[in-house]
């Protein structure tokens, strides 16, 4: 039960969103979630350097200031121009470099970091780490910092099972606190299979910004998110479906998993994730898992493209060119999984939709909202070039049910997640704090 001070911050909370309301398109915010956190991206000596490129990016297009710094062992696969091209400051890789200021330079990042974040993590690494090791300016900067450390290994699975890399980590872990993010199964670098695979840079980015959010989070609360397009069969090989390519409901998987929340992400595309992924294919195999699980959970994100209309005949055979000239495809409509949840949501409940519009988006997506009684809206603009279906990109307009309106430029569908994620948990914290007020008033007549 919350107290009486979190009511007045929840209040404050969302009054401050309320007055960044913007009620045309060009007013906007530049949303950085991780805006004001530094972090140190450690990056040692292994293949999966490379991608320490796409992890810098990500973070700074993030918000974060990013500090790169390079163990002698990773000069060899990647270069300090790299990383300084993506984090847009200096990378860092001597001990005893010369600085322009009299304080030592480990001293000087270690102490501005809230964070200091290695990736990829090689055995080696771990092995100095665990044992107070500091021979470069990596490992002393992270025994010289009181900021949270975070390693993302990435090694041969047979290293990585090894009961010296096995004992390493534990100590990491379970004494000194760091956060491990685990690598996945699959092929790595020398041909073999197994664990060691470095987490993909989502997962990575996604813990990083769950470790420095923490105080957003959604802990507890059970999340529904659909992705992807819907596929309708016509016979056994072809099918009517849409462009839509999943992404902007997996990164909003990921950041509500990065927050906490238990999610179920139901989706057309398949994805290898901690989370229960729940794989369909028609609007008919989505309703049904949608509508089983929706009584359990708190909130329903629909991103899904859902087909408005499938095919009325299926053929259980290939339709064939010599079987008639032109083929004529009735087509009937699909039930509105969103419409549908929308009218039985309960008042506990919190249902998001998307509106992908050509043609008079606020009018529309404002219509959505108040036709299908949900909580929010998103609507992006598709006829904007480069962005949208299939794009890494979005730009959106955010309307709410309690007078939100919220217009954001272009940015990684990610970014948009976690903005989403933020609202999300206000919109749960306001739920929270009726049903206490309830309990309370219950109480009193009780
Ligand atoms: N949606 C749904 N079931 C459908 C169609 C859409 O649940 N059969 C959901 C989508 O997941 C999205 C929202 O409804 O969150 C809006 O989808 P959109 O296709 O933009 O709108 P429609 O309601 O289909 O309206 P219109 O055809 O007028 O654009």
């Amino acid at each position: 039960m919350k107290s009486k001070g979190q009511t007045k911050s929840t209040e404050a909370a969302s009054a401050r969103r309320k007055s960044k309301v913007k009620s045309n398109k060009e007013s906007f915010e530049t949303f950085a979630p991780l805006e004001n956190k530094t972090i140190v991206l450690g990056v040692s000596g292994g293949i999966a350097a490379y991608k320490a490129c796409d992890v810098a990016s990500m973070l700074r297009r993030a918000g974060a200031d990013v500090h790169a710094v390079l163990t002698p062992n990773a000069r060899e696969f990647i270069t300090p121009l790299s990383l300084t091209t993506m984090t847009r400051n200096p990378t860092h890789c001597e001990q005893y470099e010369q600085s322009s200021s009299w304080k030592p330079e480990h001293i000087d990042l270690a102490k501005k970091a809230d964070l200091i974040l290695i990736a990829p993590a090689t055995a080696d690494i771990l092995a100095k780490l665990a044992g107070g090791i500091c021979d470069d300016l990596l490992t002393s900067m992270v025994l010289a910092s009181q900021a949270k450390v975070m390693v993302a290994p990435a090694m041969n699975p047979t290293m990585y099972g090894h009961p010296a890399t096995r004992r390493n980590l534990d100590i990491l872990q379970n004494t000194f606190r760091y956060d491990v993010i685990s690598p996945e199964f699959g092929e790595v670098a020398c041909g073999d299979v197994g664990s060691g695979k470095m987490a993909s840079v989502e997962s990575i980015t996604a813990a990083v910004a769950s470790r420095l959010l923490a105080h957003k989070t959604l802990m507890g609360k059970k999340v529904l998110v659909t992705a992807g397009g819907t596929r309708e069969p016509i016979d056994p090989v072809r099918f009517i479906g849409n462009r839509s390519s999943g992404k902007m409901g997996i990164a909003m998987a990921d950041a509500l998993a990065g927050r906490g929340a238990d999610v179920i992400l139901v989706s057309t595309v398949e994805v290898n994730r901690a989370y229960n992924v729940l794989v369909v294919e028609t609007a008919h195999d989505m309703q049904e898992v949608v509508e089983a699980e929706f009584d359990n959970c708190d909130a329903l994100v629909m991103t899904a493209a859902v087909a408005d209309f499938r095919p009325l005949r299926v053929t259980s055979h290939k339709i064939k060119k010599s079987e008639s000239g032109d083929l004529v495809l009735e087509l009937t409509q699909n039930p509105d999984i969103l419409d549908l949840l929308g009218r039985i949501k309960r008042k506990d409940q919190v249902v998001i939709g998307f509106a992908a519009e050509s043609e008079g988006l606020l009018t529309h997506a404002a219509d959505k909202l108040q036709r299908k009684n949900l909580d929010m809206i998103i609507g992006n603009d598709i006829t904007v070039p480069d962005i949208g279906f299939g794009s890494d990109d979005n730009a959106v307009i955010i309307l709410g049910s309690d007078g939100v309106r919220e217009s954001l430029p272009r940015m990684p569908k990610r970014a948009i997640a976690e903005h989403l994620c933020d609202h999300l948990v206000e919109l749960i914290a306001r739920i929270d704090e009726s049903k206490a007020e309830e309990e309370r008033d219950a109480g009193d007549e009780g």
